[in-house]
């Protein structure tokens, strides 16, 4: 498949067949990852590949007890809806997939950091003058590995919500305190072909200085 055909047909897919992924495409999927860029070449990744269904349906049920303790202190009802819509939808469908891919990251004490602390800068001012290099290469990783699973004929989806159970997690997959799980990629036949979703036009975003 060609790349920018890859890039402009990927599409988050919620839907998957029954039909296991074979450890060698998650492999594959995983190589991609480990060919990105990072921040002075750290690396700060690593993938735990999760097809135990009774241990995807215990992650998701930690998702929904998260939620329910979310949904009183919800901003209004409308707010309060969508938190309760999300229970069996947006953040918990990674648990009928397949596969499920949970991206891990390293801490990234980047020695720049260090020092701007040590100048009196606060935490605002630092993200401002150093954008979480660690999380942006890590972020490469998951867009490569995205690009990959979709080149496989397999559908995938970048989730940051289910997040909201880190703790549970960690527990559940004994990663532990130091590393932080940063997304879930369920991965899998696609079961469905949603329409593709908008973007900004090119003229909104671009714009050449000098
Ligand atoms: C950082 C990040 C977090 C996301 N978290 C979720 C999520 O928790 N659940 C979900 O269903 N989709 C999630 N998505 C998928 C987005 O909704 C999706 O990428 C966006 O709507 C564009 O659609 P497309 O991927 O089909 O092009 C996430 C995407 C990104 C990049």
């Amino acid at each position: 498949m060609e790349l920018f055909e890859a890039i402009r047909d990927r599409k988050s897919i919620r839907r998957f067949k029954d039909t296991p992924v074979p450890d060698h495409d998650i492999a594959r999927m995983i190589e991609a990852g480990r060919l990105a860029p990072s921040a002075n070449n750290v690396q700060p990744w690593s993938f735990l590949v999760v097809k135990d269904r009774t241990v995807l349906k215990q992650m998701a049920q930690a998702v929904r007890d998260m939620l329910d303790r979310m949904i009183p202190h919800a901003e209004d009802e409308r707010h309060a809806q969508r938190l309760t819509a999300y229970k069996s939808n947006y953040y918990v469908f990674f648990e009928n997939a397949p596969a499920c891919i949970v991206v891990l990251m390293d801490p990234y004490g980047a020695s720049s950091v260090r020092l701007l602390e040590k100048m009196g800068y606060s935490i605002e001012e630092m993200e401002r003058l150093r954008p979480h290099p660690g999380l942006q290469s890590v972020s490469a990783a998951i867009q490569n590995l995205l690009l990959a699973a979709h080149a496989l004929g397999y559908g995938a989806c970048w989730m940051t919500g289910p997040l909201v159970a880190q703790e549970a997690f960690e527990k559940l997959l004994g990663y532990g305190k130091e590393r932080t799980a940063v997304a879930l990629i369920p991965v899998g036949v696609p079961a469905e072909n949603p329409p593709s979703r908008a973007r900004k036009s090119r003229d909104e975003i671009m714009k050449i200085v000098g």
